[in-house]
């Protein structure tokens, strides 16, 4: 299992989600982070103040994947943040060591994404409708 990591701009997020939804990655946590990258800083007057402004404002996704699912989740994201442009954003891949779903003590690949017994008849459920 891998912890993939990807810090973008905000403004990109609506179409990063939609482009894992339609690889069917529909599981994932969002942070609201401030970060720079390897321009560091810039120097903006407000005021009559000069000072530097290096923390720009981003958001953090972070999606738990099985192995096979990484390539396709990076794709994804990728596909919807990248401009071309300085600041499109950085992915990060870590290793996974665990996952525990609380409710019901599953663990590992059981726990990680949806396809618990329940989820599985949701999607049935879905397509009925
Ligand atoms: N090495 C790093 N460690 C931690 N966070 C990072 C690192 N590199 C980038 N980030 C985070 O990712 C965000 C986006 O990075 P950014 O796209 O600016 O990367 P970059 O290396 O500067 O590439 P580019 O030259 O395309 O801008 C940063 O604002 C920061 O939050
Ligand atoms: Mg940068």
């Amino acid at each position: 299992m891998k912890l993939i990591i990807a810090a973008f701009p905000p403004e990109k997020l609506p179409e990063v989600k939609q482009s894992l939804w339609k690889s069917g990655i529909k599981i994932m946590t969002v942070i609201d982070v401030r970060g720079c990258g390897q321009q560091k800083g810039y120097m903006e007057e407000y005021r009559g103040i000069i000072e530097e402004i290096n923390l720009h404002r981003k958001v953090m996704v972070l999606i738990a994947v099985n192995n096979s699912f990484v390539e396709k989740t990076t794709k994804a994201i990728i596909k919807g943040a990248r401009t071309g442009s300085i600041g499109d954003g950085k992915i990060f891949i870590l290793d996974l060591y665990d996952c525990i779903r609380i409710r019901t003590g599953e663990k590992g690949v059981a726990a990680i994404g949806g396809d618990s017994v329940e989820s599985k008849n949701l999607k049935k459920i879905e397509k009925v409708i």
